[in-house]
């Protein structure tokens, strides 16, 4: 069976669910151009979760993915905080802030029983997961309404544990990739591989269908991974310029520029690794440091410098997540840029 057949959708090009600068208006555009569009809801509530389904399914009859993160939340320890606040305090000096009356933004919140009770209104044709799979009970709930199962594997062990999960297609993902490492059986950075050494081993191991994910930004790149057996791409940092994605006014003059050209995976910004173009907080502090509260907690006390920098136009305290290969981002509408990488499908 081809991805496309599994999935119900026409082309086999997923928009990669890209937490924090994309919400529905990207999933509706790439799933009408018949691509599958995709939700994040690691930084939704339950409530702007169920508006964006809503508004996906107002707006689209085709097939779209909805998309979690199944981290275990981690028990605060409260002296690596203090030691992680007082590597910050020269930045919150500078930039004249007292980081304890600051609002934090959103968290970062795993699938849970509560967002697997407003997706079954929905009952999505395609749900997937990033940082291995939720609990088998959870699991079980998504697939007792039909949903395709997929999740992000970053090395040939977690691609075969996945399959042993009875999951449903599997993403490869490189190490090109923008955004958060799905990795979740290692955290050893050694560990992850390129795309392009990762898919065909990937390929070899398992019989299910395998999506390449990772510095794919054109259709000869699209033609190049399907040459490598993928079944399908999943594709990001391409899609980050178009008028349907929320990306921020600092992240698109950052992937405009030439600094695109040096990413480097980071934890500052959230405690966990993820792609992101180098920028100062990075090059200070990092870009990885064993000080940083563990994931998601080191967002908290980023927010703050963050919020300060981009109000003056500055994104050096920002995530900027990026993969390695921005060329392809282009400032035009979605499904453009959709039917522009289906021309890499034979
Ligand atoms: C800005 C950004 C945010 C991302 N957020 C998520 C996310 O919320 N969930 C997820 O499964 N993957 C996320 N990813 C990773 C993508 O699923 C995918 O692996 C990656 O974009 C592929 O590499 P590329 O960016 O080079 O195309 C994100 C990637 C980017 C660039």
């Amino acid at each position: 069976m081809t991805l496309q057949q599994l999935l119900g959708i026409e082309l086999p090009i997923i928009q990669a669910p890209m937490a924090g600068v994309q919400g529905s208006a990207l999933a509706v555009a790439v799933s009408n151009a018949g691509g599958l569009g995709s939700l994040p809801c690691a930084m939704l509530s339950l409530d702007a979760m169920r508006a964006e389904l809503a508004a996906i399914k107002a707006q689209t009859s085709k097939p779209f993915n909805v998309n979690f993160f199944c981290h275990v939340p981690p028990t605060p320890d409260a002296e690596r905080e203090a030691v992680w606040r007082a590597a910050l305090s020269p930045y919150y000096q500078e930039c004249g802030i007292d980081p304890h009356t600051t609002p934090v933004g959103p968290g970062r919140a795993p699938f849970s029983s509560e967002a697997a009770a407003v997706l079954s209104e929905f009952k999505p044709a395609v749900t997937s997961f990033h940082f291995g799979l939720p609990s088998a009970e959870l699991l079980a709930r998504v697939r007792a309404w039909g949903s395709k199962i997929v999740s992000s594997a970053t090395t040939v062990d977690e691609a075969r544990w996945l399959e042993a999960q009875e999951v449903d297609a599997i993403i490869a993902q490189g190490l090109e990739a923008g955004g958060h490492r799905g990795m979740f059986l290692s955290d050893d950075l050694t560990s992850q591989v390129g795309t392009f050494a990762l898919l065909p081993q990937i390929v070899q191991a398992v019989k299910l269908p395998v999506i390449a994910a990772g510095g794919i930004a054109d259709a000869k790149g699209v033609a190049a991974a399907m040459a490598l057996g993928a079944a399908g791409v999943q594709i990001g940092t391409a899609y980050l310029l178009c008028p349907e994605a929320t990306t921020s006014a600092v992240h698109r003059a950052a992937l405009r520029s030439e600094a695109a050209r040096h990413t480097a995976l980071t934890n500052l910004f959230t405690g966990r690794p993820a792609r992101g173009i180098v920028n100062r907080l990075m090059q200070e502090l990092g870009p990885i440091s064993s000080a940083a509260p563990a994931f998601p907690l080191a967002v908290a006390a980023i927010a703050p410098l963050r919020a300060k920098a981009e109000s003056r136009g500055s994104g050096e305290f920002s995530p900027l997540w990026s993969g390695q290969n921005a060329s392809g981002c282009k400032e035009i509408p979605a499904a453009q840029l959709t039917r522009e990488l289906e021309a890499g499908i034979q």
